[in-house]
């Protein structure tokens, strides 16, 4: 039998401000400016959560981890990664690949791409060949290019013995 396939998309934003840092893919950058959010605001973990958790039609990060619920205030992402992992795993799934987009004007992330795709890899235990990372700037427009926001967006291919 061939295996089943699906596919999920993952999206995410953070508002931002001045700050001393942003935490990426479980990574903490240097910068001018931070992410605001409930958790550790780390936008990229976040369209990841989303997209594994959208492929296997099991849910979204909000309904597993709600800004309503103070045990979530400060939150590590990588853990609320680590939890849709396990669900979308009890479910059968593997994750073949990740596909990700990062899309903000400034710090550049290329430099830091190599480092935030092993941590992903660590945190999901899955080879470092299956994830792939972007970046875009806002092309200094809108609320990405003036340095208001930060974007992620992420794709997940997903397979289970079928
Ligand atoms: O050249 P193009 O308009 O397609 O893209 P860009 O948004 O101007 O980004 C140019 C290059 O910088 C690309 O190779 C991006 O991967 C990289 N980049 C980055 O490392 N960090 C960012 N925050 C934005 C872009
Ligand atoms: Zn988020």
């Amino acid at each position: 039998m061939p295996p089943s396939f699906r596919i999920g998309l993952g999206h995410d934003t953070h508002r931002l401000e001045p700050g001393d840092g942003l935490v990426l893919g479980g990574v903490t950058i240097g910068h001018d400016r931070r992410a605001v959010g409930h958790s550790d605001a780390d936008v990229l973990l976040h369209a990841i959560t989303d997209a594994i958790l959208g492929a296997a039609a099991l849910g979204d990060i909000g309904e597993m981890f709600p800004d309503t619920d103070p045990a979530n205030r400060g939150r590590d992402s990588a853990e609320m990664l680590r939890a849709a992992a396990a669900r979308v795993g009890e479910a059968g799934w593997r994750i073949e690949n990740l596909d990700c987009v990062i899309f903000a004007q400034r710090p550049k992330i290329l430099p830091h791409r190599e480092t935030i795709r092993q941590r992903v890899a660590a945190v999901l235990g899955i080879d470092v060949a299956a994830i792939w990372l972007k970046a875009k700037t806002g092309e200094g427009v809108g609320p990405i290019g003036r340095q208001e926001a930060i974007a992620a967006e992420c794709v997940a291919l997903l397979t289970r013995d079928a």
